[in-house]
């Protein structure tokens, strides 16, 4: 038999397998055309050409045993110095080619990440509404998640909550921005106020509180918006992103850690990062994918197909009564539950064939996340559905 605690992973994450399969089901009966499937957020827009030709370049020219083969933990030298010279022309910031580690992903660097930071018992706070894989990221390597609540008028953190919660036991505070599941950006002076608090914290407990920076939506921001880079405003960070949304590549599960190099003990926690890479069992990021981005780090996402979606969705929404934070980047809306319980929201939704998950995922209660990254047709042929959604809350 496996573990108990798989067994109970299983039963956690069975609601979101549950959607899946609805969805497959509910396509059969009705027609793939007639379900408005809003509950993913796998990127839609195409791979960009000069990454598809980089990849071709690389198998055609490159030695396939250098190619395919292993290499340093931390990844191929020219690819962490071309991730390096790209952050600091783009940040004008200072990293060497030693401060960057591949990673598998950004799901790979968080656990890389806390691999080399956690002992058992240490905390991890996260800012709700937050990306529900934290919880099983932060437990793998012994540590506990608590949670911060946010602001409801901004989705901005609650600072009173936020001061409340950081402990002698706090070891880290994760941020993600823009955020999956708001579409929020925290400004620069939440990130200013951030950083000061941390830097209180950690003169008052005399141990390190790091700033971890989940980044995979930085480039898709809209209507001018700038995300924070956050090394800038704090010694103690570690910058986590994915090239899954920018370059639309979930699937070559590619990424990096970027580690301040004002960090103190900067050079062991870089070793520490490789190690853990080893240990969990990634070894070393996908090799192809590394070296397909070394000519490729300056390509971007059509950031203005999710644009034209938020902005008719998020208009036709809040037309028909629904109450929306207004997202100023990533491909998410959070909607308020008409209803107290936004199960039952769900669920009507759903008989409208209307797919959307719940707040609680995000452990944010109350509110559905509804994922942008689909076709404009989709959008186009749910409004009817959402018309009638908002008839029966009596809101139009
Ligand atoms: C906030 C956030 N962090 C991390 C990840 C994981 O990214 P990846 O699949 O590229 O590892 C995701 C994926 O959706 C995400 O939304």
């Amino acid at each position: 038999m496996i573990s108990k605690k798989m067994q109970q992973e299983i039963a956690g994450s069975s609601a979101i397998r549950a959607m899946f399969l609805e969805g497959k089901e509910m396509a059969k009966r009705v027609g793939a055309e007639n379900v408005y499937d809003f509950s993913l957020g796998n990127p839609m827009t195409p791979v960009p050409k000069e990454y598809n030709q980089a990849i071709i370049d690389a198998v055609q020219k490159e030695s396939s045993l250098e190619l395919h083969g292993y290499m340093d933990n931390a990844g191929y030298p020219e690819t962490r110095q071309a991730v390096a010279d790209n952050l600091n022309k783009r940040f004008g910031t200072r990293f060497e080619k030693k401060h960057i580690v591949m990673t598998v992903g950004a799901a790979g660097a968080l656990n890389v990440v806390f691999k080399t930071i956690l002992d058992p018992g240490d905390e991890v706070l996260a800012l709700a509404p937050y990306f529900g894989e934290y919880r099983g990221y932060v437990a793998n390597h012994q540590g506990i998640l608590k949670e911060a609540e946010p602001d409801r008028s901004t989705f901005q953190p609650d600072f009173a909550d936020l001061e409340r919660k950081i402990t002698e036991k706090t070891k880290a505070v994760i941020i993600n921005n823009p955020v999956n599941p708001t579409g929020v950006i925290y400004s620069e002076e939440t990130i200013k106020r951030l950083a000061a608090l941390l830097e209180q914290k950690q003169k008052s407990y005399g141990h390190d509180i790091f700033m971890v920076s989940d980044e995979p939506y930085r480039e898709l921001v809209y209507d001018g918006n700038k995300v924070p880079f956050l090394t800038k405003y704090y010694d103690n960070t570690f910058v986590t992103y994915s090239f899954s949304k920018s370059l639309s590549i979930p699937g070559e599960r590619i990424g990096y850690i970027a580690v301040n190099p004002g960090m103190p003990g900067c050079d062991l926690a870089c070793s520490g990062l490789s190690v853990a890479n080893r240990m969990l069992g990634f070894v070393n990021a996908p090799s192809l994918m590394q070296k397909a981005l070394i000519s490729c780090m300056d390509c971007t996402t059509d950031v203005a197909y999710y644009d034209r979606n938020r902005k008719l969705i998020y208009e036709t929404l809040t037309k028909l009564g629904f109450t929306c934070i207004k997202p100023q980047g990533a491909f998410y809306l959070f909607i308020k539950s008409p209803e107290e319980e936004e199960k039952k929201f769900v669920e009507k939704a759903k008989k409208h064939h209307i797919l959307l998950v719940g707040g609680t995922s995000f452990s944010c209660p109350g509110y559905v996340r509804l994922a942008y990254c689909v076709s404009y047709e989709m959008i186009q042929r749910s409004l009817p559905a959402f018309e009638e959604l908002a008839q029966e809350y009596g809101l139009v």
